[in-house]
């Protein structure tokens, strides 16, 4: 390949895809700034001006020349350097994706826009047939991206990425040729939703003091067996970061109850198993309330707005569920007030099915609500 004369341009109505000069080097320097690009990619920190100029006037050149070298596209928007996307590899017709936009253009789909437009000519006119996506655990806008560009079956590999010498764990996907360059499954939200005296919201990092306190209660230490006890501040912290995986990959969506003046966390509510049987409709309750929060129907009014908002169709902002279960030990009455009094319908008892206290397993009986059953 001749640089720059052999390399392809590719554009659709916002974006296009074209060499890089030595033009773009002070926008490069500019976007190698940034701290989410130093915090996510393997760009030597500090990032100098020249290798800013190396990048484009070498770096890029030299691997074009290369039979699988990488593929560096300089991204264009409004008739400005604007990121760049790669792809590297391409032996026996794999390859990886690389890619990293400039703030000023952020959040606007361009980067999806170029992820699409390199992947479809890789497949269409280089013959590859699977792209692998590869970014450390944490980095959401990229997983985003990804998850927009049809990368599917997104896979841990701890320890799997290093920059810079440290190692951190990545997150790995793939799409093959014959595969749609959309998003598979669901990316849910969690939207807010008002009840009288609380709110539903999503969990925030400064939540966690509460929720410690919540989780090392008595009563919930009891019911909720499989908790680590003692529940530490780290504990809390890490339940409030893992909530963001269930709704990237469709697997379930989690609620502060928050107290409607005080914003304060006074419980848990959450529907998971949503992708169970290959995503059949079912949906399953889960929750927890601080010893501030009890005794004041506050859990049954929660459970009650998740109900309503997971019969909601997809299409008017729900999750499209046509079955809910709910799972309460035989013995726990609050909770299984917190169903009756929603509606569900006991349907049998699973045995020896819930972690309790010293090394016991508990019974739990089976609750389910269909959205044509009366709902008080
Ligand atoms: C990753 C990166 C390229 C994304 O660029 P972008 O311009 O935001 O990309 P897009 O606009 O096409 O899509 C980003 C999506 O992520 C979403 N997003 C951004 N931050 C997010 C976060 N913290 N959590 C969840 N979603 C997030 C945006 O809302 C957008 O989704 P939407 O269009 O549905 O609203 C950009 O953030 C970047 O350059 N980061 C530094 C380099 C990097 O991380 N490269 C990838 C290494 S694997």
């Amino acid at each position: 390949m001749r640089f720059p004369e052999d390399v392809p341009v590719l554009s659709d109505d916002v974006v296009t895809l074209r060499a890089h000069s030595l033009a773009d080097a002070d926008d490069v320097y500019e976007l190698c700034q940034d701290p989410e690009m130093q915090r996510w990619t393997v760009i030597p920190v500090p990032y100098s001006r020249e290798a800013a100029v190396s990048f484009v006037t070498e770096m890029v050149p030299d691997n074009w020349r290369k039979e699988y070298g990488e593929r560096a596209w300089a991204i264009e928007v409004d008739g400005r350097f604007s990121g760049s996307v790669s792809l590297h590899g391409g032996e026996g017709g794999v390859g990886e994706i690389g890619f990293s936009i400039a703030p000023w253009v952020r959040g606007r789909g361009v980067m999806t826009r170029a992820a699409k437009l390199a992947i479809r000519h890789v497949f269409d006119d280089l013959g590859w047939q699977r792209v692998i996506w590869r970014a450390f655990v944490g980095n959401w806008a990229s997983r985003r991206v990804a998850w927009k560009a049809g990368f599917r079956g997104v896979v841990v590999v701890p320890g799997g990425g290093s920059a810079r010498g440290v190692r951190y764990d990545e997150w790995v996907a793939t799409v093959a040729r014959d595969e749609e360059l959309e998003p598979q499954g669901n990316w849910w939200t969690v939207p807010e939703l008002k009840g009288d005296g609380f709110v539903l919201r999503a969990l925030r990092p400064d939540d966690a003091p509460r929720v410690q306190e919540a989780c090392n209660d008595e009563r919930t230490q009891y019911w909720l067996a499989g908790l680590p006890s003692p529940y530490e501040l780290h504990h809390a912290e890490g339940f409030v970061e893992s909530r963001k995986e269930p709704l990237a990959s469709g697997e379930g969506v989690s609620w502060a109850i928050a107290d409607a003046a005080t914003d304060e966390l006074l419980g848990n509510v959450s529907i998971f198993g949503m992708k169970k049987r290959m995503d059949s409709g079912s949906g399953e309750i889960g929750y927890w309330m601080h010893p501030a929060g009890r005794g004041r129907n506050l859990m049954t009014n929660a459970v009650r707005l998740v109900i309503e908002h997971a019969f909601t169709p997809i299409e008017e902002g729900g999750l499209s569920r046509r079955r809910i279960t709910l799972l309460a030990a035989v013995g726990n009455t609050a909770s299984a007030h917190v169903a009756e009094a929603n509606g569900f319908t006991k349907v049998g008892v699973s045995r020896a099915a819930a972690p309790g206290r010293e090394g016991r397993w508990d019974d739990d009986y089976i609750f389910e609500i269909l959205p044509g059953d009366p709902r008080p």
